[in-house]
């Protein structure tokens, strides 16, 4: 088992990375201060999976409730938040009361938001469950929910008081999301760990077969690595941009197909190779690397090619709308070498100019 703490001064949490440690759920809370009410919200694909496991292992000392949610993306609805805000008034539970978000990144962000609203805040545990939760969605404080004009426009930062990370759930998760989770993982190698880039191409089969070890090292590593970030710019105002590498991209083709056909991983596995290609045309990085980043994608069973379906300056239009760009530029995060990146901006028409190349 294994702990990284992301240093936030009063408001720092510690996450817990460990093999089938949900049983001991009730250690990692006991100096948290926590009242005695916890309402555990998840779905119910996930809690029929893990739910029991998680009342086990909160022990006996708490009120323990559960609320489900529909298993989708349109979860982080105000619809949603709704319910969840009655059922909490009814079942009155106060300002120490806790909420424990278990289950992927919908489920994290949709319970994140109710616990930063809910009384002007109570307390909230992540126990993530998906690769993309546990590296990623769990880590740093961004919970929202969607607006029908568009995804992830409501929200706040947030920071939960504990996140754990059990790796034995992510057995039961189909391996489309794993491939998916996992592009996250390349990116923080390509972004900012040589190290971590190399173990993902070297132990590919181990990480691809949930060997428990190798996943326990990439997750960690990941946590590490999204922890130091935040810890340097939580409210995104510099440095933290840099996990947008393969974003812009990437959130213009989940866009352009409605938020359907892709996984977020997977639009960001071709934003990343996108990336990797304007680089490349632009001499920043060398060949060899280029290469090697498309070589950890496709590796991980993910796209590098911009799907025909889409016209180059379609998906264009919809980058300008990004809510990252700054003076009518685009912005984009470019690998410099492997662990290395720059932000750069574009007008349309140079991306144009080098997305036709
Ligand atoms: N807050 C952030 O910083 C942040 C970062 C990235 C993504 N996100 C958000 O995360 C969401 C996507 O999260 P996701 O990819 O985890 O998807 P998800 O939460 O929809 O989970 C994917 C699927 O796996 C199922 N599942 C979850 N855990 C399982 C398990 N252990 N076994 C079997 N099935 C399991 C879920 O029920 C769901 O059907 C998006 O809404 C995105 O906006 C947030």
């Amino acid at each position: 088992m294994d702990k990284v703490i992301v240093g936030l001064k009063e408001r720092s949490y510690d996450i817990i990375i460990g093999n089938k440690i949900l049983k001991e759920l009730h250690k990692f809370l006991a100096n948290l201060n926590l009242g005695k009410k916890i309402l555990i919200i998840s779905n119910p694909t996930v809690f029929e999976l893990y739910g029991q496991a998680v009342i086990e292992g909160l022990g006996e000392q708490y009120e323990i409730a559960f609320y489900l949610v529909e298993d989708s993306e349109n979860a982080k609805s105000i619809h949603w938040v709704n319910k969840i805000y009655d059922f909490m008034i009814d079942y009155k539970m106060d300002r120490q009361a806790t909420i424990v978000a278990l289950g992927g990144g919908v489920v994290g962000d949709l319970a994140g938001f109710v616990a930063a609203t809910y009384m002007r805040g109570i307390h909230f545990i992540q126990i993530p469950t998906t690769v993309l939760a546990q590296v990623d969605s769990s880590v740093g404080g961004k919970v929202g929910i969607n607006h029908e004009k568009g995804k992830n426009l409501i929200g706040a930062f947030y920071q939960p008081k504990l996140v754990v990370c059990d790796v034995d759930t992510l057995n039961t998760l189909p391996m489309r999301e794993i491939y998916a989770g996992l592009a996250e993982v390349i990116k923080y190698g390509i972004i900012y760990d040589r190290t971590l880039f190399n173990i993902l191409i070297e132990k590919h089969k181990e990480i691809l077969a949930l060997n428990t070890e190798q996943l326990e090292k990439i997750i960690k590593r990941s946590c590490e690595i999204k922890a130091r970030i935040v810890e340097e710019d939580e409210k995104e105002l510099g440095i933290r941009a840099n996990l947008n590498f393969g974003h812009t991209f990437g959130h213009a083709l989940e866009n352009i197909s409605t938020y359907g056909k892709y996984r977020h991983g997977e639009a960001v596995g071709i934003g990343m190779a996108v990336a990797g290609k304007i680089a490349l045309s632009l001499d920043h990085i060398t060949i060899e690397d280029y290469e090697a980043i498309l070589k950890s994608i496709t590796l991980y069973h993910l796209a590098t090619e911009i799907p025909e379906d889409y016209t180059i300056s379609n998906l264009i239009k919809i980058m300008e709308l990004d809510k990252k760009n700054k003076d009518n530029q685009i912005r984009m995060i470019l690998p410099t070498k492997i662990g290395q990146v720059i932000s750069q901006g574009f007008s349309s028409n140079e991306l144009l100019e080098l997305l036709s190349r």
